[in-house]
């Protein structure tokens, strides 16, 4: 600490509480351009127009060290940070901070002293009991086999009326075909497909099956590394970018059998549908786009192109385009899949989840993927009961004011005892508290990004860049406060949990995406309808998707799981088929598109 005052910083230590007043209040003498412009608003406990040779503000963000920003930028980050950051740091500090000595509400960040995980980890060998499907016949048409489910083509598959590498060739042919209008696929990785499917072919030649993701083509988020191929993160700073890592999800489903068959589109640096190749569509409305950032994944599962996909959910990223494209997506407890190999935007938020025809696929995919990572400190062996066995009549199940009311009927129908449902937590920080961690997270992963101008390359600038900007001026203290906030709001989401197995409603509701992604509880996107397009043109075939959510409380995926199976089981909403075929004449598509090379 002595050491501190003899050193040159000291002139900056004494002008700090000057510039932080400086940088927080409510105008601004800025560059002396600006300054001319503020005479009539002085106010004596501003900042004096000159700290030395730096212009007030220049020296302000010196102290941050982030000396890289232009005026106009440093102006646009004062402006968000005393409009966003400041109320969610009082609002923080009011829930957990007005008392002294960190006797309550710890910060959910757990320090694990651990070093060597591989070694204590047992890996998971008990396997949910699948439904068998025996009576399966192959359709006629390729279209049907596309669109049906991973368990009834596992059957196909298994009993030897279709190989694997037939079902890549149809799959790769739906992903070429419909590409140019959908705009879902970064990279094909056709050749390493051709040599899975036939080794998958191999095997069960050999009587070897294991299991109902053996053969079964799918696809993959592009922030999720498979070796020799791109891993571009959607991001024009990353397009040409390959990563020799075998990611954990990627293994987990090489060792399962499946057969990787494109790098599908995600949001640049996993955010919303615009990527550098273009912005991926609704295959239900192609006028509008599939939201995002796990855009490919749930617009090619919705048109039939792959039989499922992986995608990840840091705030939204599954839920949204499951709902948007009207598919089945599962975002599982937080921890359940390992993230080794994956673009990170936030440790404590991302997640793996899988986008499937049925929430029965989801249930098989999770089984696949699920299990301690040992180079993913989050991640958990998480000891999930197996869905298929669930007695859901001793279920007592809640339903907010949103809940679509038609699964709240047949639930009940089903014997699940219904009530209605509020969630009473009192945090009411809970956007800026996501926002907090996500951005603080983000921009340590992407700081070298920002400090080298690489975002000024960014596709949409009034986004990350924006928004992470403004995170160079949140203090950690006010990050840790966040994080005591968050266990407060975890806490008291546990005890609205307390009467209730799971509850229903809007799955695309803004607060509740985050309570959920903070909380990590998980939550099944469900199919529930359609209804008309806006402004719909004659004979169209165009639908907006109705949905809703399936939320548990944290390990009791199965619950959610099971429920989506009963309303599945006696619904049709979660088999109709997108009309990607129903293009108008004012459509502008880029067909053909031929596939850029692996
Ligand atoms: C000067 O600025 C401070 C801090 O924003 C404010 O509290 C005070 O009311 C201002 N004084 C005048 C005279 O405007
Ligand atoms: C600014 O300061 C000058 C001189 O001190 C004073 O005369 C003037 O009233 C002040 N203007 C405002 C808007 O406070
Ligand atoms: C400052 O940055 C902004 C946005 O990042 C950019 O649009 C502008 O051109 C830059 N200005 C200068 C003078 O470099
Ligand atoms: C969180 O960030 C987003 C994106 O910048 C912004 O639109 C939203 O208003 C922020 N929420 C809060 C509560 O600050
Ligand atoms: C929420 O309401 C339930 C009763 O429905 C009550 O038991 C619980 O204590 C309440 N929780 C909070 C955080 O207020
Ligand atoms: C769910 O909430 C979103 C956002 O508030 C809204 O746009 C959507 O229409 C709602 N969906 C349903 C099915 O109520």
């Amino acid at each position: 600490m002595a050491e501190r005052s003899s050193t040159p910083f000291i002139s900056y230590y004494v002008s700090l509480p000057i510039l932080l007043g400086l940088l927080f209040s409510s105008s601004w003498n800025l560059v002396s351009a600006h300054q001319k412009e503020n005479q009539g608003e002085n106010n004596s406990t501003q900042c004096p127009a000159k700290i030395g040779e730096c212009s007030s503000l220049k020296c302000a963000f010196e102290i941050f060290d982030a000396s890289f920003f232009n005026d106009t930028e440093m102006l646009e980050i004062v402006k968000g940070a005393k409009e966003f950051n400041i109320p969610i740091m009082r609002a923080n500090r009011k829930l957990v901070a007005s008392v002294n000595g960190g006797l309550q509400y710890p910060s959910v960040l757990v320090f694990n002293p651990q070093w060597d995980t591989t070694k204590h980890s047992q890996p998971n060998t008990k396997t949910f009991k699948y439904p068998s499907s025996s009576a399966v016949r192959r359709p006629s048409n390729d279209e049907d086999i596309a669109f049906m489910t991973i368990i009834e083509l596992g059957q196909l598959i298994k009993t030897k009326q279709i190989t694997s590498l037939e079902l890549t060739e149809i799959f790769l042919r739906r992903l070429n075909r419909y590409n140019g209008v959908l705009e879902v696929v970064v990279s094909y990785t056709e050749e390493l497909a051709h040599k899975q499917a036939k080794e998958a072919d191999n095997l069960l030649a050999k009587g070897v099956y294991l299991g109902p993701l053996h053969g079964i083509p799918y696809g993959l988020k592009d922030i999720i590394s498979v070796p020799k191929y791109k891993t571009t993160w959607g991001s024009t700073t990353f397009k040409n970018q390959v990563l020799n890592t075998e990611a954990w999800v990627y293994k987990r489903l090489k060792a399962a059998g499946a057969v990787l068959v494109a790098k599908l589109v995600s949001g640049s640096l996993a955010s919303v549908d615009v990527w550098f190749g273009g912005r991926t569509r609704n295959p239900w409305n192609i006028e509008e786009f599939s939201t995002g950032s796990s855009a490919g994944p749930a617009a090619s599962t919705s048109a039939g192109m792959v039989p499922f996909a992986i995608g990840s959910e840091t705030a939204g990223s599954i839920s949204f385009p499951a709902a948007r494209c009207g598919i089945t997506g599962l975002r599982p407890t937080f921890g359940t899949v390992g993230r080794t190999g994956v673009m990170s935007l936030s440790e404590s938020l991302d997640k793996l989840g899988p986008f499937c025809r049925s929430a029965a696929d989801c249930a098989v995919v999770l089984d696949a993927i699920r299990g301690k990572d040992p180079n993913d400190m989050s991640s958990r062996d998480v000891p999930f009961e197996d869905p298929f066995l669930v007695d859901i009549t001793k279920l007592t199940v809640g339903y907010l004011e949103d809940a679509e009311i038609e699964v709240v009927k047949v639930l009940a129908s089903k014997g699940v005892k219904m009530v209605p449902f509020k969630l009473n937590y009192t945090v009411d920080s809970v956007q800026g508290i996501l926002n907090f961690t996500m951005d603080v997270d983000m921009l340590a992963h992407f700081d070298q990004w920002q400090r080298s101008g690489s975002d000024h390359s960014y596709e949409v600038q009034d986004q990350w860049p924006t928004e992470l900007r403004r995170a160079r001026l949140i203090p950690a203290v006010d990050y840790v406060q966040a994080q005591r906030a968050r266990g407060k709001l975890i806490r008291e989401v546990e005890e609205s949990f307390r009467s209730v197995d799971a509850f229903i409603g809007n799955a695309t509701d803004w607060e509740r995406v985050c309570m959920g992604n903070l909380v990590g509880i998980p939550v099944i996107v469900v199919p529930t309808g359609l209804k008309p397009i806006s402004h719909p043109p004659a004979n169209t075939r165009r639908r907006t998707t109705i949905t809703t959510g399936i939320f548990a409380p944290p390990q009791r995926d199965h619950i959610a799981l099971a429920l989506a199976m009963a309303y599945q089981s006696v619904t049709n909403h979660h088999k109709q088929r997108p009309p990607i075929d129903d293009l108008g004449p004012h459509d502008i598509v880029n067909i053909p598109k031929s596939p850029p090379p692996p």
